[in-house]
């Protein structure tokens, strides 16, 4: 897996290698509200940074808008004032065929995993390479390795209707992986897990981050956020304090 990731990162003519190099921004947020409707603002005056390789927590209460913020920085949420740059282009300038290009370069684990409980846990983590049109002899062995690699060995031909909630949290991280994104969204990834398998799923994340993936965690779990030094991106009452 790791090798896999590294060699990849080398490749000539992929678009993003200079971006896995350096630590150029991958995500930048300007004076970002978000407002619901006809509601209030519920995000106001974001500006940050998301680095290339970088690792952070994004945390605050149930409501502070945490899920909101994700679905920001994925473009399937557009603000309602500022300015996003996602890869070096001012998202509000996107078409929509544009989307899924930069989509495949930003991994999602949704806070409801959203696996397809028709296919197996093997037919859910190949999807987005299925989609893409890729030939399954070109991936087979690389979506068995990362399967084992979250400890789902033993899952691989099980539909999530027979996986428990930890074993569908992994099966999500499976699926967000696969395409080798440079950035982990992850929404509440510990939510449905005992405090050692929360720990393993945060080592998960790490090794992640040193093959060179930048990652967000969107997290309350302050036992979590204690076991490692790292950036803390903190909402509260609708704005944002970053603590590097
Ligand atoms: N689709 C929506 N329409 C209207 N209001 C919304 C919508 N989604 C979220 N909100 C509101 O925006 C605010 C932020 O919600 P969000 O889900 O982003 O919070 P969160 O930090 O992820 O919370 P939690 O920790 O409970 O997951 C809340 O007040 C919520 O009620
Ligand atoms: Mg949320």
């Amino acid at each position: 897996m790791r090798g896999r990731m590294v060699q990849d990162a080398h490749e000539a003519g992929r678009p993003n290698a200079a971006l896995r190099k350096g630590t150029a921004g991958l995500i930048r947020f300007e004076n970002v509200g978000l407002r619901y409707d006809m509601g209030p603002e519920v995000l106001r005056d974001l500006t940050f940074e998301i680095r290339s390789r970088s690792f952070q927590f994004l945390t605050g209460p149930s409501g502070a808008g945490k899920t909101s913020l994700l679905r920001m920085l994925f473009l399937a949420l557009r603000p309602t004032r500022g300015l996003i740059t996602v890869l070096g282009q001012d998202a509000s300038t996107l078409k929509r065929t544009d989307l899924p290009a930069i989509r495949r370069r930003i991994g999602v684990v949704f806070q409801d995993f959203r696996l397809l409980d028709h296919l197996t846990t093997y037919e859910n983590v190949a999807l987005p390479l299925r989609v893409r049109g890729k030939e399954e002899a070109s991936y087979r062995q690389d979506v068995i390795d990362l399967i084992k690699w979250v400890g789902l060995g033993d899952r691989m031909d099980a539909s999530p209707v027979v996986l428990s909630g930890g074993e569908k949290q992994r099966a999500a991280i499976a699926r967000a992986l696969i395409d080798q994104p440079d950035i982990l969204l992850a929404d509440e990834p510990t939510g449905n897990v005992d405090p050692p398998l929360a720990r393993r799923l945060l080592r998960l994340f790490m090794e992640l981050n040193r093959t060179g993936t930048a990652v967000v965690i969107a997290t309350h779990d302050l036992s979590l956020m204690d076991q490692v030094e790292a950036r803390r991106l903190i909402l509260a009452n609708g704005r944002l304090d970053i603590y590097d």
